[in-house]
């Protein structure tokens, strides 16, 4: 009922978002993640499709539900979701990068599961920065409106200041970690080149559902208006 009576501002609009963690395999048993749940992600593809969009959804692995009416495509690794977002991105107005990316990758990849060697000496792995996907995007020449979000520990607005620069985005949303990991409710900071709001604008915390709609509704007055 809220789907159908809530207003429509990203109808003809394509939506590209990236959500949940990635895995970056050691072994074939093995591997790095972390622990984002993909919530916000899929929250927001959910209220972009409510709201009128055309939307994508490329996943890492997550255990979640697929909006109705939604198109996912699942990948594993920040380098398969990279291979994944890249060519599809000029395709559409709107990209908004959820996902969790590992920031490292095991340098070489493990054919056979890596045994014990019987000296109780553990092995050490050495990691390769992985491809920033938003940064990749927002580098395009036909790149789309691109929206990072930023996971803090601390100083939440000048750790996202810093990635809006970075990256050269228009629009970070922040949340305070690891809190919000995984929870079903939350509290954004929207920054951008004119300063800082929050999101509920009384400071209070609310369902991710809902934040995603007041969030998709904020991004949707940012889009240029096309002719
Ligand atoms: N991001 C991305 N690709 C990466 C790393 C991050 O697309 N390899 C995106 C995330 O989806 C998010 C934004 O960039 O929208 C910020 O991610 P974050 O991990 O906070 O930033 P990093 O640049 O990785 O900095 P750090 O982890 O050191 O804070
Ligand atoms: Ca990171």
């Amino acid at each position: 009922l809220i789907a159908a009576l809530s207003p429509k501002p990203l109808a003809g609009k394509r939506v590209l978002i990236t959500a949940g963690p990635t895995f970056e395999a050691i072994d074939p048993v093995r591997g790095i993640t972390n622990l984002s749940s993909g919530k916000m992600g899929f929250s927001l593809a959910r209220a972009a499709r409510e709201a009128g969009a055309d939307v994508t959804l490329v996943a890492g692995p997550v255990h979640l539900d697929t909006p109705r009416g939604v198109r996912r495509i699942d990948v594993r690794s920040a380098q398969q979701m990279h291979d994944a977002v890249l060519p599809a991105a000029p395709l559409h107005d709107l990209f908004i990068a959820t996902a969790a990316v590992a920031d490292w990758r095991p340098a070489s990849l493990s054919a056979h599961k890596i045994k014990k060697d019987g000296k109780k000496i553990a092995p050490t792995f050495e990691l390769s920065e992985n491809p920033d996907i938003l940064a990749a995007v927002a580098a395009l020449p036909d790149r789309p409106y691109c929206v990072g979000f930023a996971a803090e520990s601390e100083k939440l607005e000048h750790h996202a200041r810093e990635k809006l620069l970075r990256k050269r985005v228009p629009l970070i949303v922040g949340n305070l970690g690891p809190a919000t990991f995984g929870r079903d409710d939350n509290a954004l900071l929207l920054v951008d080149a004119d300063g800082a709001r929050a999101l509920p604008e009384d400071g209070s915390r609310c369902d991710k559902q809902e934040l995603a709609r007041a969030l998709m509704q904020d991004i949707a007055r940012r889009l240029p208006v096309r002719d």
